[in-house]
């Protein structure tokens, strides 16, 4: 948990200066930190009078990570983080799907999204109907679906995984027949880790793309590789196969994060969206990124005005309502997910 105290700009300025990656928008120069640090105590002060945390994923912007969050992390951590909060009142800047999670785990507290842009590339490409249809015509198969997705999508399913755990789990299922979905590309790596590891399962997947990750190249790794042939590639299992192929280390943001400050190298390209990179930045200022990353609009569209808006107006758009039937068989498939991993 991070305990943000009160801010000056100085402060502030001290601790986003290193950020260079994400072109302007990642840019901070004192000026700009004068203008945030009103926002962030004000936010910060509503926070402690409303009994509200705030959880952020590492792709949302600097100023709102280190000036306003609580809890920041992968939407693994984020999910068990949202369970033990004591605080009644959430507001998650990520992405719907995300704010979705934290409600079906937290039924009693309100879950507010400051996001203006409703939607994620995975998320957004399956219905619960599709998952429907798609179960009549696998009737023996176990239906895996990755934490991007809606609630609707995960009641129909069975088990949900996120990029911390897809593998593992899906190993463990006792089924040799897998659905899993939306995500193309995690799917073909998941068939190729599962082939690596002597499982002989029967893996079928469905055709969403990230629309971040799935512009990475092996090209580009090549390009960085004979330019600085010791940096690491570090990447998120939504890349394609060939990009996870020429990569030194795959892992959800938290466990790139994790690579990066156990690993002695001193130059890193990551590929997943410019959140991490600013993050890591911040926090290991000796270790350098080279080549660039990808702006995700959907995390991008998170401000610290808004965050500010919907702790003092919030609208029925800000707030995440479930239909109590999906809530209820969305946290079966969650409660499936914490039980692989726990036991
Ligand atoms: P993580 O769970 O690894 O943080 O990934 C979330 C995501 O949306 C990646 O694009
Ligand atoms: Fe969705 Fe891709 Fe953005 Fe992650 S980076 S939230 S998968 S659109």
């Amino acid at each position: 948990m991070i305990v943000n105290n009160h801010f000056t700009p100085e402060k502030l300025y001290q601790t986003l200066q290193n950020v260079r990656v994400g072109g302007t928008v990642c840019k901070y120069t004192l000026k700009k930190c004068e203008e945030f640090t009103p926002l962030i105590n004000e936010i910060n002060e509503l926070k402690a009078q409303q009994n509200a945390v705030i959880l952020a994923h590492s792709y949302v912007s600097p100023e709102i990570l280190y000036g306003v969050a609580d809890f920041v992390g992968d939407s693994y951590a984020l999910s068990k983080d949202a369970m033990s909060t004591p605080a009644q009142r959430i507001i998650f800047a990520a992405v719907r799907f995300m704010g979705e999670t934290a409600q079906i785990l937290n039924p009693q507290k309100e879950v507010l999204i400051p996001a203006l842009l409703d939607g994620c590339s995975l998320a957004d490409s399956i219905t619960g109907a599709d998952v429907r249809r798609l179960r009549k015509e696998f009737p023996d198969y176990t239906f895996v679906c990755y934490i991007n997705t809606t609630a609707e999508v995960k009641a129909e399913s069975d088990v949900c995984v996120t990029s911390a755990n897809v593998y593992d789990i899906v190993e463990r299922i006792p089924n040799d027949k897998i659905y899993f979905l939306p995500d193309k590309l995690m799917g073909l790596n998941l068939v190729e880790e599962l082939k690596k590891r002597g499982s002989k399962k029967n893996i079928q997947y469905y055709n969403g793309t990230c629309y971040v990750h799935e512009e990475y190249s092996p090209e580009q790794i090549l390009k960085i590789r004979l330019e600085y042939p010791s940096a690491k590639v570090v990447s998120h299992p939504e890349c394609s196969p060939a990009v996870i192929h020429d990569s030194d280390f795959v892992g959800s943001t938290a466990q790139m994060l994790t690579y990066m400050k156990k690993t002695n190298a001193k130059e890193f390209l990551m590929l997943t969206e410019c959140g991490l990179s600013s993050r890591l930045e911040v926090e290991f200022p000796d270790k350098k990124l080279v080549g660039s990353c990808t702006l995700c609009k959907y995390m991008k569209s998170n401000s610290l005005e808004d965050i500010l808006r919907v702790f003092k107006n919030p609208t029925d758009r800000d707030r995440v309502v479930l239909d109590p039937t999906i809530r209820d068989r969305a946290y079966k498939t969650i409660e499936a997910m914490f039980r692989y991993v726990e036991g």
